[in-house]
Formats: structure tokens, C-alpha cells, sequence
């Protein structure tokens, strides 16, 4: 059965101590698996580890957490130009994570809000630029925050098919974004018994829009909930979704996979 985990972080500092382990584990058990930078700092560090492995692919880009290293009132061009230099290596299959997350906003003023909120869209579109420029595809952080970033993504029509990561909006978004030509990663909340919503958004969509991923070291899969994630345990993710659709789970490694070397081109 071929797995591809098309999410993780494996430059987080919790992999610090046993990161080879990781990787050998992960060779073993998975075609590919990619890791996403979340500031300039990772993506740099994720692309020489991607090159230093030949399963292991990156993608490069600041979060929307993080995006005060790339805008604030305006796009700091210094960085943009690292972050495109980074692109050019093989190993580089996406730009992402990138996006928008207000998940956070609840305890600041209005004009704190206001000046983020600035800054996400700022950061998010150039870096949908530079996908673009570059004719990569784009992997979207989208958390409380689905409204502005498909209008977004109405303004901003990618050159690539691009992917929706950890995806938790709803069906009626979901047909929108699928209309706009993107796909849809599930993680760890998948496998959740209490995670309606996103199961219902997986018995809608067409198994050819889905992908998996573990976003690890964090969202950690049934039955290691709680404990550190890793690659590896994309298995139980694709377990969940078989489960959900109605098919096997062969079925599910097999059609993900696919999806996941056409859009990455693996
Ligand atoms: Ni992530």
C-alpha cells in the first residue's frame, strides 16, 4: 500500500532530538512525505533537510502566525526574494504554508486586529504571487478565517491546482473552493468521533480531492492522540477516511497517492 503524508513539520524543534529515527521510520512506511517551512527560518532548514533525503520533499513559506517576518505595513521585499531564491532548488514542490488564521484575535483591540489582519492579506497574496511566477502549486492555512481567504482566492486565480491543508470549513465553502480548482488535506481530526463537520466535508467531496497528511508533530491520529505525531501514522488518517467513504482502505492509499504526485508532480 503506497502513503504519501502531503503535511508535516519535521524541522519543529520536537523532532530536535531523534529526527533521524523519524525519517528512517518514515522512509519505511511511506512513497513521500513532505514538511512545510511556517517562516523564512524553517523553510530554509526544510529545504536542506528535503535535500539531504530522497523521500522527503519541501514546501516553502510564512504562516500567517508568523507573518510579521515577511509584512507589516508593507511586503518586505528582502525577504521575499530569499524565500523565491528557496524555490529553486528541486526539492521544492509548493509554496506553504501560507494563508490566513484569526483564530487568535479574540483578546486584541480593534486596531491590533485591524493592523494583522493587514498583514496576513499582505503576506498571503504576495506569496500567491510568487507561486504563480514560479507556476508552483500552494498549500492554505484557513483557520475562522474561509470568507476573506476565498475572496482571496477569487482575486488571486492560481496558475497550479493547489490544496486546502487541514481543512475544516464547511461543505457549501468546500464546493466553492473545489469550483476554484483546489484540493483538500485531512489530518488527525479525521480519525476524532466528535469531529462531525469535517467528516461530513469528507463524505462530500470526491475521493480524487483528497489527500493526507499528519501536520505532525502536532494533530495526532486515534489511537496515539496526545502523543507526539509522524509521518507514519498518515495510515490512520487514511483508515478514518475509508471508513467515512464506504471503501477500502487500498482504495483510499491508492486514489490519495495519485492525487498527491499529480498536483506536487512527485
Ligand atoms: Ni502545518
Amino acid at each position: 500500500m503506497e502513503l504519501i503524508d502531503v503535511h508535516g513539520h519535521l524541522v519543529d524543534e520536537m523532532f530536535e532530538e531523534d529526527l533521524e529515527n523519524v525519517i528512517a521510520n518514515s522512509d519505511e512506511n511511506l512513497s513521500f512525505y513532505l514538511t512545510a517551512g511556517v517562516d523564512l527560518a524553517s523553510s530554509e532548514k526544510s529545504v536542506s533537510l528535503a535535500e539531504k533525503h530522497k523521500k522527503l520533499y519541501a514546501t516553502v513559506g510564512v504562516h500567517p502566525e508568523d507573518v510579521f517576518d515577511l509584512a507589516c505595513d508593507e511586503v518586505d521585499k528582502d525577504k521575499l526574494h530569499k524565500l523565491l531564491k528557496l524555490c529553486e532548488s528541486k526539492k521544492v514542490v509548493a509554496v506553504g504554508e501560507i494563508g490566513l488564521d484569526y483564530h487568535y484575535l479574540q483578546d486584541k483591540t480593534a486596531e491590533e486586529i485591524e493592523k494583522i489582519k493587514h498583514a496576513q492579506k499582505l503576506a498571503f497574496e504576495s506569496q500567491l504571487d510568487m507561486a504563480n511566477m514560479l507556476k508552483l502549486p500552494v498549500v492554505i492555512h484557513s483557520r475562522d478565517a474561509m470568507g476573506d481567504t476565498i475572496e482571496i482566492l477569487k482575486r488571486n486565480k492560481l496558475e497550479r491546482e493547489s490544496l486546502l491543508h487541514c481543512y475544516s470549513g464547511s461543505v457549501e465553502s468546500a464546493k466553492i473552493l473545489m469550483e476554484l480548482g483546489f484540493s483538500f488535506s485531512f489530518g488527525g481530526v479525521a480519525t476524532f468521533k466528535n469531529a462531525k463537520n469535517v467528516q461530513e466535508v469528507i463524505k462530500f467531496l470526491p475521493l480524487n480531492k483528497i489527500m493526507l497528511e499528519t501536520d505532525c508533530p502536532y494533530m495526532t491520529p486515534e489511537p496515539y492522540r496526545g502523543k507526539r505525531n509522524e509521518p507514519k501514522n498518515v495510515v490512520y488518517v487514511a483508515d478514518a477516511i475509508a471508513r467515512i467513504k464506504g471503501v477500502s482502505i487500498e482504495e483510499v492509499a491508492r486514489v490519495t497517492t495519485e492525487n498527491a504526485k499529480r498536483m506536487f508532480r512527485l
